[in-house]
C-alpha cells in the first residue's frame, strides 16, 4: 500500500507522515530530503555564486550521488549522502533559498523519481513531498493534500530555526522564503506542485497534531 502526502512547504507533510508510517509499520520515505542532498552537493562543491546555480555541473555529478536514509539512536529518520549523515546540513536556510531551483531541473527530477518508485516495489510506504501522488504515485491507494495558513507555517518553520541554533533569521525572511517556495515549486514546468484530483485535502492551520494524525490514520484504516 502507498500513502502519498503532498501539499505546500512546511504544512506538517513529514510529522503527519512519520507518525503514520510508524503507527502502520511501514516506511517513511522523506523526498524533499532527497532534492535538499543534491541542492547541499551544489553548495558544497562551490556552485551557487550570488543566487545562481551552475546547473550543467550540477548535472555531471549527479551520477556520482548515492542518497539514502537511515535511522537515528532515537529511531529519527536521517538524510545520507554518500554514505555520510547530512540530515542537519540540509536543513539551514542556505538550502532552503536554493532547493526549489534545484528541484525544477528536469534531468535532477527524472533520477529522484525512479528512485522512488523502485523504493516502493514490494514494500508499503509512506512518501511525502510534492509530487507523489501526481507523478511517482499516481496510483497510490491514499493520497492526502496539506495546507496551512502561510503565518502559522512561518511561525512553525521559525521555531525549528530556532530550536537548530539559527537565531539570525528573522520570522519575515522564513515566511518570503516559504512563500517564494511555494510559487517556485508551482510554477514549474516539470511535475509542478498540484493536488491531484482524487487527493484529499487536509488544512492543518487550526488543529493539533493529534487531530492531523487520528483524520490521516482515519483515511488510512478505510482504505485497508
Ligand atoms: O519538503 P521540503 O521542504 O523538504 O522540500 C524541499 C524542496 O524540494 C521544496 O522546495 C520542493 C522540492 N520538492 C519537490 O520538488 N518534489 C518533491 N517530491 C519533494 C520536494
Amino acid at each position: 500500500m502507498i500513502i502519498a502526502i503532498d501539499g505546500f512547504s512546511s504544512t506538517g507533510k513529514s510529522t503527519v507522515a512519520k507518525r503514520l508510517a510508524a503507527a502502520l509499520d511501514f516506511i517513511y520515505v522523506d523526498t524533499g530530503a532527497m532534492y535538499r542532498m543534491v541542492a547541499l552537493t551544489a553548495v558544497r562543491n562551490g556552485l551557487v555564486k550570488d543566487g545562481v546555480l551552475h546547473e550543467s555541473a550540477l548535472l555531471d555529478l549527479l551520477p556520482g550521488l548515492t542518497l539514502g536514509f537511515s535511522r537515528g539512536e532515537h529511531g529519527e529518520n536521517l538524510a545520507v549522502l554518500n554514505g555520510e549523515i547530512v540530515e542537519a546540513d540540509i536543513r539551514s536556510m542556505e538550502i532552503n533559498r536554493i532547493v526549489s531551483r534545484v528541484s525544477s531541473i528536469p534531468a535532477v527530477r527524472r533520477q529522484l523519481v525512479a528512485q522512488q518508485q523502485r523504493m516502493g516495489l514490494g514494500q508499503s510506504l509512506v512518501m511525502d513531498g510534492r509530487d507523489i501522488g501526481t507523478v511517482v504515485f499516481p496510483h497510490a491507494e491514499l493520497k492526502i493534500f496539506m495546507t496551512a495558513d502561510a503565518d502559522i507555517r512561518a511561525g512553525r518553520r521559525l521555531e525549528e530555526l530556532r530550536a537548530k541554533g539559527d537565531h539570525l533569521v528573522s520570522l519575515q525572511e522564513v515566511k518570503s522564503n516559504l512563500l517564494q517556495r511555494d510559487a517556485e515549486d508551482q510554477a514549474r514546468l516539470d511535475s509542478p506542485l498540484l493536488k491531484a484530483s482524487d487527493a484529499r485535502e487536509l488544512d492543518n492551520s487550526h488543529i493539533s497534531p493529534d487531530e492531523v494524525f487520528q483524520t490521516a490514520w482515519n483515511w488510512a484504516k478505510e482504505k485497508m
